[in-house]
């Protein structure tokens, strides 16, 4: 089949990887794509969604995957089936999961899935009200999308306060501010569960660990990830068990009886309480660095996968993964999560070890190719990744190939997975 691949980062990388090596599939096209994924498939320029759809349509695409959220927010999946096309991704409605915390939190609360006590609001007068009655610290959200940005943990009530007053002024994150949740803040260790849906059946991914903060030892600020591993030891079958039964089965039973079924990856961000599970948030695509891990391990082949859950056929499905482990390390420019950097030129040493060469390789993500040449020009430039029988192992390959990248800048987490080898 002729597969199309919405995206341009780590993750449509890594979801390249696994197409190009699946028999199944013909051409592989990416939109946009970076300076790395033209040497998977064809890279396709995108002025709309529409003409995307037409492109689709004109070169007999099977089968498109969607990676980011922006995309889906906006409603490509509804333009995509207008015209015919099977395409991997949940509608504009059923992408307010991530789209709307309120929509989000509310549809929690109907159907009893548990998550932070919340208020959501537009009135400072309510958010301050609500905020006396919370014990320190306190989080306050944006509800629209901000790039991951709209979450403040505030360590004082007077903290909480200003954070609401500068979202509902619209100072800090202009419309997407204008309502807000306030919570009550979880104290437990995080967890991100993927689950791929066909709308009413669905599989669960194994468990994979992020680590959001840019500096080892979870110091300093938030990034969009520095590394991730899976499958993570910090879940076992009893906690594997309520999250699928409290969280997962529930949300995606909910979101059928709200008559929005959702299509594509559920990934939830979920804090874990006294081996309870709580949702934080749910996105609606596969999270980056997370994917980077995921698609390695993917034993099935990922066009089927995908293919079965776009056209509501995942009954039919087996799913396998290899019994190994991934970790990913990102490598990021100087000046992430800041600001941009200059571009810098990629220098890859030769792998000469085969061991190496065959337990190791790279998903690029910030890249361009100027006249030729690979330079580093986004925030995460490249993910270096480890496969192996442990995640011992996984990780020494993964640390062993950032050694053999250089640019300009070049930074990193040294202690990816350090949560799982802590024992
Ligand atoms: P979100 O985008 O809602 O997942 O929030 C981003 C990050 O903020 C999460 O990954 C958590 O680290 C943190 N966070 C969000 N909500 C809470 C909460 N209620 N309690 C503790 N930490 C939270
Ligand atoms: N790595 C977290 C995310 O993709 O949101």
């Amino acid at each position: 089949m002729n597969v199309l691949v919405v995206g341009s980062g780590g993750r449509e990388y890594s979801i390249g990887l696994a197409l190009k090596k699946d028999d199944n599939v013909k051409e592989l096209y990416f939109a946009p794509g970076n300076g790395a994924t033209f040497n998977l498939g064809k890279n396709i320029e995108v002025s709309n969604w529409e003409d995307l759809a037409d492109f689709a349509k004109e070169n007999n695409i099977d089968l498109t995957i969607v990676g980011p959220e922006a995309p889906l927010v906006e409603g490509i999946v509804d333009i995509f089936r207008d015209k015919g096309l099977t395409i991997f991704g949940p509608t504009q409605k059923a992408a307010l999961l991530e789209g709307s915390k309120i929509y989000m939190k509310n549809f929690l609360k109907k159907y009893n899935i548990p998550t932070a006590k919340f208020l959501e609001t537009s009135s400072i007068e309510e958010a301050n009200e609500f905020i006396n009655t919370l014990p320190e610290p306190i989080v306050v959200k944006a509800d629209g999308l901000c790039a991951g940005k709209g979450v403040i943990i505030a360590q004082s009530k007077e903290e909480a306060r200003k954070a609401a007053d500068e979202m509902l002024s619209g100072k800090a994150f202009g419309e997407a501010g204008k309502k807000i949740v306030i919570e009550e803040f979880l104290n437990g260790y995080e967890l991100s569960v993927f689950a791929i849906s066909d709308g009413k059946k669905y599989v669960i991914l194994p468990a994979a660990q992020d680590h959001k903060r840019l500096l080892d030892g979870d110091k300093g600020p938030n990034t969009g990830g520095m590394g991730a591993y899976a499958p993570t030891p910090l879940i076992n079958d009893e906690l594997s068990k309520k999250i699928e039964e409290k969280i997962i089965a529930p949300t995606i039973k909910g979101m059928n009886d709200e008559g929005v079924p959702f299509e594509g990856v559920l990934f939830a961000g979920l804090m874990i309480v006294n081996n309870e599970p709580y949702v934080l948030e749910f996105n609606v695509r596969f999270g980056d660095p997370e994917c980077e891990v995921l698609m390695p391990l993917l034993k099935t082949p990922a066009s089927e996968l995908f293919y079965k859950a776009a056209t509501k056929d995942l009954d039919s499905l087996n799913i396998e993964f290899y019994k190994k482990y991934a970790v990913g390390v990102v490598l990021a420019s100087e000046n992430y999560p800041y600001g941009k950097s200059k571009p810098a030129e990629i220098i890859v040493d030769e792998i000469v070890h085969k061991d190496l060469a065959e337990h190791a390789h790279i998903s690029y993500a910030g890249v361009s190719l100027i006249e030729g040449k690979l330079y580093a020009t986004g925030g995460r430039v490249l993910v270096c990744v480890g496969i192996g029988d442990s995640i011992k192992e996984a990780r020494e390959y993964a640390y062993l190939l950032t050694g053999q990248v250089h640019f300009a800048g070049k930074k990193y987490r040294s202690d990816i997975a350090y949560q799982a080898l802590k024992s």
